[in-house]
C-alpha cells in the first residue's frame, strides 16, 4: 500500500514456469510496468515539490550514428560541458569497441558489466529455470564504474546480445535493469552507442528524453540516419536531433545539411577539426585541449529542444 511522502520503489517481478516463447511477453510487461513506476515517481517528484541537483531537468541523452563519426568524442565533450554546469553526470559506454573511459581520461580499466558472469547469474537466475526481470544492480553502479576528473561516472556495459526482438538470456535481462536504473535516477545520462539501439528496450527507451543522431557529411551516415531513426520510431522514442560533425564547407555538404535540415530537428554543426585526431593519437581527453563552442552551442539547443513538445512535422520524415 502506498502511503503519502513515501518514495515509489517496485520491489520484484518475477515469472516463474514460462511457456516457450512467453520471454517477449514477459520483458514487455516488466517494461511497461517500470515505465508505469517512472510515470508515478515523476507525478510523485512534481508534488512533493522535489528538485533534481539543478533547476533543470537532468536529461537522458542516447547517441548513436554510424561508426567512426564522433558518437564518443560528443559523448565526453557533453559530459564535461554538463558536470562543468553542476549536474551529477554518469556516462555509459554501450559500445562494443570501449573507448568512452579513455575520452574522458580515464586509466584503469572499468569491466564490462556484461562479462560479470558469476555476478549476473546471481542476481538475475532464480530457482527451477526461472528468471527476475529487475534485478538489484544499484550498488552494480557503484562497484564497477569509475569516476573521472570532473566527477563523471563511467559504466561499460559490453555486449549485448542480438539474437532477434525480445531475445532473452540473464546478460540482456542484467543490462536491461542497469539502463533502467540509470535512466530513474537523478543524473543526467550520456548513452555512448552504436550504429543500432539495441541495449534499449520500449520501456527504458520512453525514458529516454532525445536521440542525437550523429553524421558526417556524406551518404553512407545519412543512410544510417535514417535507419535509426526508424529504430528509434519502432520504440517509441519522440525525440530524434541531428548533430553535423566533421564538416567541411563544399558543395555536396552543404546539399547534405539542407535535406537533413528540413527533415530533422538540426542542434549543431561541428567543423571538421586537427585538434581532435591529435587528442585522440595523444590519448587525451578531447575537451582539454580543442574547441568545445560547437558543443556549448549543441549543449544549449539541446536543453531548448527538450523543453519544447515533440515536433510532428520535423520528427517524422
Ligand atoms: N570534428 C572532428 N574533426 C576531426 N576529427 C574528429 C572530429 N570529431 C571526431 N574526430 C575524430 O574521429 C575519430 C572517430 O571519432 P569517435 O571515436 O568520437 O567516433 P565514434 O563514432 O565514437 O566511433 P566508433 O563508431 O568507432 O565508436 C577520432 O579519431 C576522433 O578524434
Ligand atoms: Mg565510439
Amino acid at each position: 500500500m502506498y502511503r503519502k511522502g513515501q518514495d515509489l520503489k517496485l520491489i520484484s517481478i518475477r515469472y516463474v514456469n514460462l511457456p516457450a516463447g512467453g520471454e517477449n511477453i514477459a520483458e514487455e510487461v516488466t517494461e511497461n510496468v517500470l515505465d508505469g513506476v517512472r510515470k508515478a515517481s515523476e507525478v510523485y517528484r512534481k508534488d512533493s515539490g522535489r528538485k533534481s541537483s539543478k533547476n533543470r531537468k537532468p536529461l537522458k541523452i542516447a547517441i548513436s550514428g554510424k561508426g567512426g563519426v564522433g558518437k564518443t568524442t560528443l559523448a565526453a565533450n557533453l559530459a564535461y560541458l554538463l558536470a562543468r554546469d553542476g549536474y551529477s553526470v554518469t556516462a555509459i559506454d554501450c559500445d562494443s569497441s570501449i573507448n568512452l573511459p579513455s575520452a574522458l581520461g580515464i586509466r584503469e580499466k572499468v569491466p564490462p558489466l556484461s562479462t560479470l558472469r558469476q555476478l549476473i547469474e546471481e542476481r538475475v537466475k532464480l530457482p527451477f529455470g526461472a528468471f527476475r526481470y529487475n534485478p538489484k544492480v544499484d550498488d552494480v553502479f557503484e562497484k564497477y564504474s569509475a569516476v573521472n576528473e570532473s566527477g563523471i561516472r563511467v559504466v561499460v556495459l559490453g555486449t549485448i546480445e542480438k539474437g532477434g526482438e525480445g531475445c532473452f538470456c540473464p546478460e540482456n535481462a542484467f543490462l536491461r535493469a542497469v539502463l533502467r536504473h540509470a535512466i530513474f535516477s537523478d543524473d543526467v545520462l550520456i548513452l555512448d552507442m552504436e550504429a543500432g539501439i539495441e541495449h534499449l528496450g520500449r520501456g527504458t527507451a520512453k525514458g529516454v528524453d532525445v536521440l542525437l543522431a550523429v553524421i558526417e557529411p556524406g551518404r553512407r551516415s545519412v543512410e544510417t540516419l535514417r535507419r535509426i531513426e526508424k529504430l528509434a520510431r519502432d520504440i517509441d522514442i519522440e525525440r530524434i536531433a541531428v548533430v553535423v560533425n566533421k564538416y567541411v564547407e563544399c558543395e555536396g555538404a552543404r546539399a547534405i545539411l539542407d535535406e537533413v535540415s528540413k527533415n530533422y530537428e538540426l542542434l549543431g554543426i561541428i567543423p571538421y577539426d586537427r585538434c581532435f585526431v591529435e587528442a585522440d593519437m595523444e590519448d587525451v581527453p578531447p575537451y582539454r585541449v580543442c574547441d568545445l563552442k560547437p558543443f556549448e552551442k549543441i549543449k544549449e539547443k539541446l536543453f531548448e529542444y527538450c523543453s519544447k513538445r515533440p515536433n510532428a512535422k520535423k520528427d517524422r520524415v
